[in-house]
């Protein structure tokens, strides 16, 4: 047997095990906050209005996305290999949490007799199953929205700016995304702080660190991702 089928089926083997799907589920959540963090970042660019050219800033940045690795590669094809990796990920982590709640329910059958201690519990991680459905509902949603452009009537394909005025002036929409956002921050919050534990980062001397980190991640994509209805509702961000 070659080396790579022997690290192929020790992959599948560590996968079958409660720890090796830890680790999936650790791996997928970083893309999943390196992603989340540079869409934060690629979205303030909203705020800076047109450029010099009198193009909206954050129109450009969707073209400079598109045109990506051009001419070393056709139009979008970066692009697309960005969203398989990022498509990938969701779908392990998916995968990853339901068979660990499977196991889990199989090495406990019988129902706790007593209510649960659930101060060892804290609010975030009894809420993760909670908090990843409202996120996954809202993604599917903003796809609709912002790629798609079905579920906004005001949609023009390529003018980033303008659809995103045209959805988030709406204010039940801006409260959707409000409300999603909070979510998203709850379920990183917990999401950050486990994956240390995961990886076997857990210790008394850096738990004050876990904590920072995790409250840092979750505080700067609320803050980030909440201005932007607010930005529009203001009618900071408008055509
Ligand atoms: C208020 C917060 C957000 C705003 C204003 C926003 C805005 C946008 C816009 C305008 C697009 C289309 C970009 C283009 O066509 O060039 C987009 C795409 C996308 N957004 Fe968001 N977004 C927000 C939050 C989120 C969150 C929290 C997630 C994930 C949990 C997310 C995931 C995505 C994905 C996966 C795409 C598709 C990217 C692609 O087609 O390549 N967004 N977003």
């Amino acid at each position: 047997m070659g080396a790579s089928k022997r690290r192929k089926f020790f992959l599948i083997d560590l996968y079958g095990t409660a720890v090796g799907k830890k680790y999936v589920m650790a791996l997928t959540g970083v893309i999943g906050i390196g992603f989340v963090i540079t869409h934060m970042i690629g979205n303030l660019k909203m705020f800076l209005g047109k450029d010099a050219g009198g193009v909206y800033a954050i129109d450009h940045y969707g073209e400079f996305l598109r045109e990506l690795l051009v001419p070393i590669l056709p139009r979008t094809v970066a692009l697309w290999l960005l969203r398989l990796v990022l498509i990938g990920a969701i779908l392990l982590h998916l995968h990853a949490a339901f068979s660990l709640t499977v196991l889990n329910r199989t090495a406990r059958p019988v129902k706790y007799q007593s209510a649960r201690d659930y101060q060892v519990a804290s609010f975030a991680s009894r809420t993760m199953r909670w908090t990843g459905i409202i996120v996954l509902l809202f993604l599917a949603w903003h796809l609709a929205d912002f790629t798609a452009g079905w579920a906004n009537p005001g949609f023009v394909r390529g003018e980033v700016y303008r659809n995103i005025d045209a959805s988030l002036s709406r204010i039940p929409v801006a409260a959707l995304y409000i409300v999603a956002n909070i979510a998203l921050g709850v379920h990183l919050f917990h999401g950050t702080w486990s994956l240390f534990q995961s990886i076997g980062w857990s210790n008394p001397r850096f738990n004050k660190w876990r904590r920072a980190m995790a409250m840092g991640v979750a505080t700067v994509i609320v803050v980030g991702n909440v201005s932007f209805p607010v930005a529009v509702l203001a009618g900071i961000v408008k055509v």
